[in-house]
């Protein structure tokens, strides 16, 4: 049994039609219920859901052989893990964003909120500017409204919660998609199943 975590949420569904297709269906799954265990014996799958964010964290400790994670998490997290595949899907960005006309003199400490800190810390490190960090959990794109902040750094996929909140993005930082990841035991062990699982889901895509 290959045991998938499925991040909850939009993405997920769409990723799981994916897997659907490609003949690892578990019409239990479409059951409107609140489970969040579903097995398909037959085709030896057994599927999750689990916050976006926590997908990689089920992956690297072998609670789950395989996952589906936003390369945001990857990015920010850096799990002990194997990067598989990439499903050209959950298409979106890392930016930074400000109020419109913003103008950075680059002289003052800027603030930073955002919930990827790691990935803040690096892009700023990397053109030498001082950044302090404000870390949220979420509504990210209230901060320099409030003057919490001088500057976002968030995922931008339609670019709506920015414009409706008078934001622009300044800089792109990095693109994201959805990833298929794998335990590293997992994929020594039962090989045979992810690269079965790999090949039909490339096939698909
Ligand atoms: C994400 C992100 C932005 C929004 C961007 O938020 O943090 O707020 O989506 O999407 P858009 O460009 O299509 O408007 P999410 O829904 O994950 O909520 P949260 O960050 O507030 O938790």
């Amino acid at each position: 049994m290959l045991n998938i975590a499925l991040p909850k949420g939009r993405l997920g569904e769409k990723v799981y039609a994916l897997f659907e297709e490609a003949g690892f269906e578990c019409p239990s799954i479409k059951e409107n219920n609140r489970k969040l265990i579903f097995e398909n014996p037959e085709k030896g799958v057994r599927y999750f859901w689990v916050k976006p964010s926590d997908v990689s964290i089920y992956v690297e400790r072998g609670a789950a052989d395989i996952g589906v994670c936003g390369k945001d998490i990857l990015t920010e997290y850096a799990p002990d893990v194997y990067e598989l595949f990439d499903f050209k899907t959950g298409i979106c960005r890392m930016a930074v964003a400000a109020p419109k006309g913003f103008y950075d003199d680059g002289q003052t400490t800027l603030r930073v909120a955002t919930k990827f800190v790691r990935s803040a810390k690096a892009f700023y490190a990397s053109k030498g500017r001082d950044i302090d960090v404000i870390k949220l959990n979420g509504s990210i794109e209230i901060a320099p409204i409030l003057g919490l902040s001088d500057v976002i750094v968030d995922i931008v996929e339609t670019g709506t919660t920015l414009k409706e909140n008078n934001l622009e993005v300044i800089e792109e930082i990095f693109p994201i998609s959805a990833r298929l990841i794998a335990n590293k035991a997992s994929f020594k062990f039962k090989t045979q199943a992810i690269e079965g699982l790999l090949a039909k889901l490339r096939e698909e895509i």
